[in-house]
């Protein structure tokens, strides 16, 4: 599946934010390497804390579901649903892709709806402490 494609996915995965709080609609198209596209968008909570990002619902759906093996994912966020630039993904998130991705996993991140940067996970978390690490 091409980018473009994965970043209209992603689009349509932030229609299901639900972000109250922040205003801040994410959303997340990760494709696995069966061909299979999980979306997540992000979902928080009264208590603040409880809230969990678009990336890390889309990597858990994809875990939970058995899924082993990730192509790529594509973000875009902004403020009450309008993209205006990148959104990139917080610290954490970048921590749990590497758990499940190694250092050349791409991210492309949406610019608009049609224009992104591509990425990869070494460029957003170098020198990144992985599994490898604690064997
Ligand atoms: N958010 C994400 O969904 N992904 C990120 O990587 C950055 C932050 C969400 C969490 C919260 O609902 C809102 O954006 C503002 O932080």
């Amino acid at each position: 599946m091409g980018n473009r494609e994965l970043l209209a996915l992603a689009v349509e995965a932030m229609k299901n934010s639900y972000s109250p709080y922040s205003n801040c609609c994410v959303g997340a198209a990760l494709l696995c390497e069966n061909g299979k596209v999980y979306w997540g968008a992000n979902i928080e909570n009264a208590a603040f804390s409880p809230t969990v990002c678009a990336e890390r619902v889309a990597f858990f759906k994809a875990i939970s579901e058995g899924e082993k093996s990730f192509s790529k994912i594509a973000v875009v966020g902004g403020k009450n649903g309008v993209i205006n630039g990148i959104f990139a993904p917080c610290g954490v998130c970048r921590q749990v892709m590497r758990e499940f991705c190694n250092d050349d996993f791409p991210i492309i991140l949406g610019e608009s709806e049609n224009s992104y940067k591509e990425t990869t996970l070494k460029d957003l978390l170098p020198f990144s402490f992985s599994p490898e690490d604690v064997k």
